[in-house]
């Protein structure tokens, strides 16, 4: 074949990368790419594959020359038509992509923090370029998201998404409720199936959650949203006593990420939440991902799958590759990319209403609750339920607030902490839904 030019129906395709993802790419196109051929026509090739230490044992065999260590070599070369970037990081992973635009070359990235930080950079370069940007393995894995949001959901404002979007810490909750484990036990044990990575700070601190919701609320509500403009709370304070408590409460644990685009300005936040153990959220186990949107034609969609790993994470990758090669035999590109952006104001979470869950420690002894219940309703804070447990000459009260003003309940709290009689606020969990 002349370098520089495809065989009829092909697209040869560029890898930056081939740890679990990139690996699975390779391994997904040996299994399926016949059938993928015999369905579409279209036929993708690996030409050229990058990684950093070419000589590490990797259990899948290339022809010689594919394999480089040197990832701009695969972006400039002539015979690449598409890179797919699956090797994480953001730089010099934005510089690859944005070179490998440049050059009039189509790209898919799995790569949320480059994409929650950089979008509209690389979007803009894609669209002035009239190139493919794909991105559906940079939320969710395998969970079919973007393409649902961008062109399924298209006709619909859409005014709230919501859900689960980090399979790391569901496995790790799912464990400590299942088990009665601690974090760090449930923790170890996600890291050694895989799941976390040996610095899990991304996902159990949440920012893996806040790129994937900066993203998802971006193309939803066609306002640039930052990962910085989500807060964000991870899970290391949820403790085995809090989903105890939680449970006899009826409720589940479950780190949400929740965007909502109301009264001209955006919502988005990541933190744990307990969730009524009915709602279809708690039933989501283990690194299973689930996400509701709603719009105001479709009302609530809910989509669940595998958000992680590299078999589902592939699973998106070789669908954009698809699409790209569909594109491409059509004579079309740049179809669908990140639209017209509409700047809108963030909302504080300091502005945002939910009920709150409430573990605290105090003395036992006569007139301490009096005291403790004087100081909700002089902060207009309502109380919805009240649970005591004696632990010696101290006791555990759990509260249940109705919804509440997150300032509210920070009054609330800075007053408690003033009380002689209080011993720790041991935990402060937002509730989802009324109660
Ligand atoms: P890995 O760490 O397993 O693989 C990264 C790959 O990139 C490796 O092959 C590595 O080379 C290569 N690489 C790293 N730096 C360079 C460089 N400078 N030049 C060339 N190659 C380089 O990551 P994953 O496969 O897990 O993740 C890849 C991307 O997919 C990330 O953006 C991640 O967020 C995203 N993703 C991952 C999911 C998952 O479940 N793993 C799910 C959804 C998205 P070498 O092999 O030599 O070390
Ligand atoms: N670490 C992520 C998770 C997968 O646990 O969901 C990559 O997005």
């Amino acid at each position: 074949m002349t370098p520089g030019r495809a065989a009829p129906g092909e697209l040869r395709v560029g890898l930056l990368g081939c740890g679990t993802v990139g690996a699975a790419v390779v391994r997904l196109l040996r299994t399926n790419g016949e059938e993928i051929t015999r369905r579409t026509g279209r036929v993708l090739r690996i030409v050229r594959v990058a990684v950093a230490q070419p000589d590490k044992s990797r259990g899948i065999v290339f022809e010689p020359g594919v394999l480089t260590g040197q990832a701009a070599d695969v972006v400039a070369d002539p015979r690449v038509d598409c890179v797919a970037e699956v090797m994480g990081g953001v730089e010099p992973a934005r510089t690859l992509l944005l070179d490998a635009i440049e050059r009039g070359k189509s790209v898919v990235t799995a790569n949320k923090q480059l994409i929650a930080r950089h979008g509209p950079e690389v979007f803009a370069a894609a669209a002035r370029a009239g190139v493919d940007l794909r991105l559906e393995a940079s939320v969710g894995g395998g969970l079919p998201v973007i393409q649902p949001l961008k062109e399924s959901l298209a006709a619909n404002r859409v005014s709230e998404l919501w859900g689960i979007l980090n399979g790391t810490t569901n496995y790790i909750l799912t464990k400590m409720a299942g088990e009665g484990w601690g974090f760090e036990r449930a923790l170890e044990d996600a890291q050694r199936r895989g799941f976390a990575e040996a610095d899990p700070t991304e996902d159990v601190d949440g920012h893996d959650a806040a790129a994937k919701l900066a993203i998802l609320a971006t193309i939803a509500f066609h306002a640039p949203v930052r990962a910085d403009d989500v807060y964000r709370e991870g899970i290391r304070r949820i403790t085995p006593q809090d989903i105890a408590f939680g449970r006899e409460l009826g409720f589940a644990v479950k780190l949400l990420a929740i965007a909502r685009d109301r009264d001209g300005r955006v919502e988005a936040r990541v933190h744990p939440a307990f969730l009524p153990v009915g709602h279809p959220l708690a039933a989501i186990r283990d690194e299973l991902n689930a996400l509701f949107v709603r719009g105001d034609f479709a009302g609530e969609v809910m989509t669940v799958g595998r958000g992680a790993g590299g078999e589902p994470t592939a699973s998106a990758v070789v669908a954009d590759l698809i699409d790209i090669a569909r594109n491409r035999a059509a004579g079309v590109h740049g179809r669908v990319g990140w639209g017209e952006l509409a700047p809108r104001p963030v909302r504080p979470i300091e502005e945002t209403a939910s009920p709150f869950y409430l573990l605290m420690r105090v003395t036992d002894r006569p007139g301490v609750f009096a005291r403790i219940a004087s100081i909700f309703g002089e902060e207009g804070v309502s109380i919805a339920s009240i649970v005591q447990k004696t632990r010696g000459h101290a006791a555990d009260i759990i509260m249940v607030t109705h919804t509440t003003v997150e300032t509210q309940m920070r009054r609330v709290l800075a007053r408690l902490e003033q009380l002689d009689v209080l011993h720790s606020i041991r935990s402060t969990i937002r509730v989802v839904g009324d109660v």
